[in-house]
Parts: C-alpha cells; sequence; structure tokens
C-alpha cells in the first residue's frame, strides 16, 4: 500500500486510543492535517474512528464577573457578617445586586430574613457553587462528565442563573489503529516523496533525486464538473463543422423579416394559411421596416405570383399586393435568408453552397414537441449540374455525419418541386420528421437569380433532434437550464 508521509507518521505515534490533539502534538502536525490524514487513514482500513460528542462548561459573562468579585450573596455576607440590616446595604451594593443576592441568601438557606428588613446570617462558609465557579475561572474548560455528584448540583444551580455558565458541545474523535495499521507503522518507515510538483521542484532540479507519489486513481473524489457549453449550441456547433467540411460557406440573416422575404419572394401566394396570424408571429411595433431590396425585386414577384412572368408558370392567378408583402414578422424559417441571399449571385459565382443556422418563430401551443421558438439548419446549393440524388446524398451525408439513418418521404411547398421531406430514425422513438427540402421552383429561383438554375434546398429543425439524442422526452427541457443535468451533460 502506498501512503502518504503523514499517514505513515499518525500509524507511528497511534496509541491503542489517541485523540486527535494528542496525535497533533506526538506526530507534530497541526491539527486540520491530523484530521485530513486520519480520514484517509480510515477509508484505507488503517484506524478505526470511534466519535463522541463531549459536553463541556465555561464561564460566560456574568460568571467571569462573579468569578472575579464574587456571587452577590457572598457579597452581601462580606458586608454584613453575622447579621445586619437590608438599608446597611444601600449606597454599597446596586439595587440588582441586593435583590438577587438576598434571593439566593434564601434559595440557598444562607440567611433567614426577619422583621424590619434584619437579616441573620445562617452559614458563613463557602458553597459548592463558588467552588466551581473558581474551578472553571482556573480551568478555562471542564468536561461535565467529569464532575462529581456535589459539582453537578452545583452546576445545576448556576446553569439556572443567566449568563454565568455557558455549555458547549466539543465532537472528540478517538483513533484506535487496525491490525494493519499497527503492523504499518511498525514496519514503514516515513520516506519523502513528491507529490506534487511545484514550479520550485522544477527550477531547482531537486525532482531528478527525490522520487515521486503515485495517484491513487480509484479513490473516490467529488467529481468537477468544468465549464463548457450548453449542449444545444455544442450541437449547433458540431453541425456548423459539418456543413463546413462540405464545402459549404455560413451566411445570417435577421430574425425580423418582411412577409416579402419571409413570403413572397418564395412564391407563397399572399392568401396562404401559413401567413395567418394563428401561424405567423407579426410585429405590432414597428408597423414597417424598410424591406432590402424590394423596389428592384417587387415587380417580377408581384408579375410571377399574378401571371407567372417569364418562368414558363401560370403563376397563382390574382391580383398580387404591394401592401401585403409589408407587414415586419418573426421570420417563420430561415428559407428568408436563402433566398434573399440569391439575389447576391451571379453565373459567374457558381457553383455555390451555403448554410444558415438560426432562431425561427411560429405561433404553435407550447407542448412536449413544439415550442413558438426554434432552431432551423438551412442550406442550399446553387449549380447547373445539380439534381434531385445530388440533394438526398447531401441530406444523407449531413445526417449519417450527425450519426442518424435517413430516409425520405414525398412532400409539399409553395417554393419546391421535388419536395422530400428528411425523417432520421430513432432508437426507441421511430422515424421522426424534422423538416423540409426539395429543389426550389422557378417561380422562386429566376426572379430572386435572374436566370434558371437548379437550386437544393432544405430546412431542418433541429431542437427535436438535439433533445432527442440527448435523451429528453421533452423539448422543453432544453431551454429549462437545469444546473444540475447541464453540469453532468456529456462533452462528446
Ligand atoms: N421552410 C421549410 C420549413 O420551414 C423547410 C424547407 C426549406 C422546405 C427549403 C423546402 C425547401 O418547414
Amino acid at each position: 500500500m502506498d501512503l502518504h508521509p503523514n499517514e505513515i507518521r499518525i500509524l507511528k505515534v497511534l496509541k491503542e486510543k489517541s485523540s486527535t490533539d494528542e496525535i497533533a502534538k506526538a506526530a507534530q502536525l497541526d491539527p486540520d492535517a491530523v484530521n485530513r490524514t486520519i480520514s484517509w487513514l480510515s477509508t484505507k482500513g488503517l484506524v478505526k474512528l470511534d466519535e463522541k460528542v463531549l459536553e463541556e462548561v465555561a464561564l460566560g459573562e456574568e460568571g467571569r464577573a462573579y468569578a472575579e468579585k464574587g456571587l452577590p450573596e457572598r457579597r452581601i455576607v462580606q458586608l454584613i457578617g453575622d447579621g445586619g440590616n437590608i438599608s446597611n446595604l444601600s449606597g454599597r451594593l446596586d439595587r440588582e445586586e441586593i435583590s438577587i443576592g438576598l434571593g439566593w441568601l434564601r434559595k440557598k438557606n444562607l440567611a433567614r430574613m426577619e422583621d424590619k428588613g434584619q437579616i441573620a446570617v445562617l452559614n458563613k462558609g463557602e458553597t459548592e457553587d463558588e467552588r466551581l465557579l473558581a474551578l472553571l475561572r482556573d480551568k478555562n474548560r471542564v468536561e461535565t462528565s467529569d464532575l462529581t455528584p456535589e459539582q453537578k448540583k452545583a452546576l445545576d444551580l448556576l446553569k439556572s442563573r443567566r449568563n454565568v455558565v455557558d455549555v458547549l458541545e466539543r465532537k472528540r474523535v478517538l483513533v484506535h489503529p487496525t491490525e494493519e495499521g499497527i503492523r504499518i507503522g511498525e514496519t514503514m518507515e516515513v520516506e519523502e516523496k513528491i507529490s506534487q510538483l511545484t514550479p520550485q521542484i522544477i527550477r531547482s532540479g531537486s525532482w531528478k533525486q527525490g522520487s515521486f507519489r503515485p495517484y491513487d486513481h480509484r479513490i473516490f473524489v467529488k467529481p468537477e464538473y468544468a465549464a463548457k457549453k450548453h449542449p444545444l449550441r455544442r450541437l449547433i456547433d458540431r453541425i456548423s463543422d459539418i456543413f463546413i467540411a462540405m464545402g459549404f460557406k455560413e451566411i445570417k440573416g435577421p430574425l425580423i423579416e418582411s412577409a416579402f422575404w419571409n413570403f413572397d419572394a418564395l412564391f407563397v401566394p399572399q392568401d396562404h394559411p401559413a401567413r395567418d396570424m394563428q401561424d405567423t408571429f407579426y410585429l405590432e411595433n414597428p408597423e414597417e421596416i424598410e424591406i432590402p431590396l424590394l423596389d428592384e425585386f417587387k415587380d417580377r414577384v408581384k408579375e410571377t405570383h399574378e401571371k407567372g412572368w417569364t418562368t414558363g408558370s401560370t403563376g397563382w392567378g390574382y391580383q398580387w399586393s404591394g401592401e401585403h408583402c409589408k407587414p415586419p414578422l418573426l421570420r417563420t424559417h430561415t428559407t428568408a435568408v436563402t433566398c434573399k441571399y440569391l439575389t447576391s449571385l451571379s453565373k459567374g459565382d457558381l457553383p455555390a453552397k451555403v448554410f444558415c443556422i438560426g432562431k425561427t418563430f411560429r405561433n404553435e401551443a407550447i407542448d412536449f414537441k413544439h415550442l413558438p421558438e426554434f432552431y432551423q439548419v438551412e442550406g442550399i446549393v446553387v449549380d447547373e449540374n445539380a439534381n434531385f440524388r445530388n440533394l438526398l446524398g447531401i441530406l444523407d451525408e449531413f445526417y449519417r455525419e450527425m450519426g442518424f439513418k435517413v430516409r425520405f418521404r414525398p412532400s409539399y411547398y409553395p417554393y419546391t418541386e421535388m419536395s422530400v421531406d428528411p425523417e432520421v430514425y430513432m432508437e426507441g422513438k421511430g422515424w421522426i420528421e424534422l423538416g423540409g427540402s426539395g429543389i426550389f421552383r422557378p417561380e422562386v429561383v429566376k426572379p430572386l437569380l435572374g436566370f434558371e438554375c437548379p437550386v437544393l434546398a432544405w430546412g431542418l429543425g433541429l431542437d427535436r433532434v438535439v433533445a432527442l439524442s440527448l435523451g429528453l422526452e421533452d423539448i422543453r427541457d432544453l431551454y429549462i437550464s437545469d444546473l444540475d443535468w447541464l453540469r453532468k451533460s456529456r462533452v462528446f
């Protein structure tokens, strides 16, 4: 067994039964070190601890004053000798002292009160409580279990007076060596080993001669929880690493968007139910925001919605309103960011691959799988040669990197054709739907990009996969910031 030098030192001085004070003295260690070391010795089975609560008495504030000048009853007797009159006392003792003193003279049967304030002293000898008072003054502290029966009675008397004695409880630990402890104490020598490498030891080079104490990694220590990122943040960083590794560039956009960039530019008709206040959070304040590039793109978007413009589409066949595109809202998807990005591209920039991770908002009733705000990972690939199989391949690769198996289901969005919803498989949960994807329709691409080109696009919800992969059944738990859960969450 490898022991700390202090452990050996203590085992060497241990008697059959030693108090920690005795050990500290004998081993020349400070009491804290002794306490720490004996608890190690005890976990290693080398000593047994016998803890006892001791009751001790010491003088209180009043008690110290009495021990100096005498109890009030003693001072009365000193003034009147064998007897006298109360009136003789006034002026020589204060009123309170006189009344306390007279009370105790009677109680202790030391004097008798007679007519007209006459006091007859019956006993002038020192009493047991006075002797105890003196003892406490001389010894500072006395263990109550060491007192004689008479002293205990006297103590009860003193306890019944205010602030005269204090009763204190103290824990005393008696240490007994076990057989192995005795054997080690007799045979092992204290050898100074280096247990902590300090700058001094390194600088002086003394480590070259010294020997090192090995660590015992089996000993239980209190866990330390290092500061770390929130699990959700960690996964977001990981996702962005995956896309970057796949050759994508990250783009960002504002949380507050206009209906124009959130809906109109994506060929979502102005009477589409998703635009409803039931689904979308519109801002009351401000009523209007500046809409970037509106003037440049609104005519094409209007034409496309109404009659299809030059896209080959028939459009939606309704009258597009330049007012309906204006209300500011909390973006309902990050597709607002990627579609606006299309306007910045020219032919020479292709192929372009970008992604965006950000908060999105929908007017949802809150439950275990819905929150009114959640993260999406959005991405597009703008490439003349891109096709539907590439889209499936990219999503498959992304989810595989994340550790999931993916499958696709046919779907519908006003802005894509084809449209598919990827689903991932989770043990015990089955297939989970995560968002949408598809190829942007010409009605989206041509007005914004200025020419036709396949644009692969997807927008995937993040929170649910993150929650489930962290073992949370309820996505609300992601945002509760339960400290215990956060501390114990694993970094992988
Ligand atoms: N915007 C869609 C959603 O929020 C997802 C999507 C993005 C679908 C891009 C198709 C193309 O559900």
